[in-house]
């Protein structure tokens, strides 16, 4: 079968045409899980589906599939596929490029008329970056059978709002059992986030393997009191402890070597200047490729809680909002892009990935792997997210180039 060639013109066009939805009034691009932008960023991708000719099916969670059906119908479609739900403030290539990659895939197929031996299915996953629902993630690990869809359709989000609810506003509440398509293989494409493959001056990211993540949102309750009248040693500021807390993982995870720890969003209350803090709500966001050590940072937290609690005299509470084991990924598959890339004469490394992805979830399920492109400066997360043009489309003519390995 000759080698198939991804159309770069619409990929990038259909990058920008995606990132340029969900600008607000402030120039910030942000379409959280199941919110007005992100339906609109949804009612495009399942255009652009269907001006491919797929077949387009939404699932109870919201995830949606574009399917290029294949010779034989029966057999376990290979699956592509990533989020196009954004952070706050987001960059334009986070989840959209993995999406849009898949779909360029697909129309390279059908524009060569080629039929592949297996459905090849793109998938747009819900809520992944987690910042309105948690957890993140929350599509595939429906799909990927970590939650029950009655479970994940009643999260209430940072706003209040049901998750469900939310869908079935904006029109995708979808009847397909989350889980009924089980892959023969998921492949997600994804700009690295990092600063890893410039750094080494390398192209390809072969994703070999993922780090444990834990999230928690720590509730700590002191009290209000007059900023003036107050001696410093008769307090019980809940900012104090919060800020205790954020320092001394900060050093922890510093010393580490291997540890990430972010505390990420903090609401302290009453939120005046002239009032000690009565109440900080913030997350600890802790990450490591061992899980061993993700489990002694959190150890660690605990002790720092109990220290700010003695010292300070407020009371600390912990939820727990993820945690998510680290995961390999399958060797072959990673071989293939290796070798897809190596083929190509593109410069290609292993990888661990240190953000989380819908793969992390897949991988349970089914054969999984990433590709990882280069972001300038290690940037995301971020609207000054960049990946070049020729970098872009090379990571998707490689995921173009494994997918024909299995077709
Ligand atoms: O948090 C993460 O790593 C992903 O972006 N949700
Ligand atoms: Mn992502
Ligand atoms: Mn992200």
């Amino acid at each position: 079968m000759q080698r198939l060639a991804i159309d770069g013109t619409t990929l990038l066009a259909q990058l920008g045409q995606l990132g340029a939805i969900g600008i607000d009034a402030m120039g910030a691009r942000t379409r959280l899980a199941a919110s007005e932008s992100d339906k609109h960023g949804r009612d495009q991708l399942v255009a652009w589906m269907h001006d491919i000719g797929l077949e387009v099916r939404i699932d109870a969670i919201g995830n949606i599939y574009g399917i290029l059906p294949g010779r034989d119908r029966t057999a376990a479609p290979l699956m592509l596929g990533s989020h196009i739900d954004t952070v706050i403030n987001a960059g334009m290539y986070d989840g959209c490029y993995g999406v849009l990659a898949g779909l360029a895939v697909q129309r390279a197929l059908c524009q060569t008329g080629i039929v592949p031996a297996c459905d090849v299915v793109v998938v747009a996953f819900t809520n992944e970056e987690g910042v309105r629902y948690q957890p993140d993630m929350l599509g595939s690990l429906v799909v990927a059978g970590g939650m029950p869809v009655a479970d994940a359709l009643d999260v209430i989000g940072t706003d209040g709002t049901r998750l469900g609810d939310e869908l079935a506003r904006i029109g995708y509440a979808g009847d397909m059992q989350p889980g009924s398509i089980v892959p023969s293989a998921y492949i997600e494409l994804h700009v690295e986030q990092g600063p890893m493959l410039e750094h080494a001056d390398v192209l390809i990211g072969a994703v070999a393997h993922l780090q444990g993540i834990s999230w928690q949102q720590l509730t700590i309750t002191g009290q209000a009191n007059h900023a003036g009248t107050t001696p410093m040693t008769m307090r019980h500021d809940a900012g104090v402890a919060a800020a205790g807390i954020t320092v001394a993982l900060h050093q922890y995870a510093l010393a580490s070597g291997t540890t990430r720890a972010t505390v990420g969003s903090m609401q302290v209350s009453p939120n005046a200047i002239n009032v000690i803090p009565q109440q900080v709500v913030m997350t600890v966001d802790i990450r490591d490729p061992d899980d061993a050590r993700v489990d002694a940072a959190e150890a660690h937290l605990r002790e720092v809680m109990d220290a700010m609690c003695a010292t300070h005299g407020v009371d600390i509470t912990a939820e727990r909002l993820v945690r998510f084991p680290a995961v390999t990924f399958d060797a072959d598959l990673v071989a293939r892009i290796t070798q897809a890339a190596t083929q190509r004469g593109l410069s290609c490394m292993p990888m661990i990935s240190g953000a989380g992805h819908d793969a992390q979830m897949m991988a349970r399920i089914a054969p999984t792997a990433m590709i990882f492109v280069p972001s300038r400066g290690g940037i995301s997360h971020n609207p000054a997210e960049y990946t070049s043009d020729a970098q872009l489309i090379a990571g998707a003519q490689v995921l173009c180039d494994v997918v024909q390995t299995f077709i």
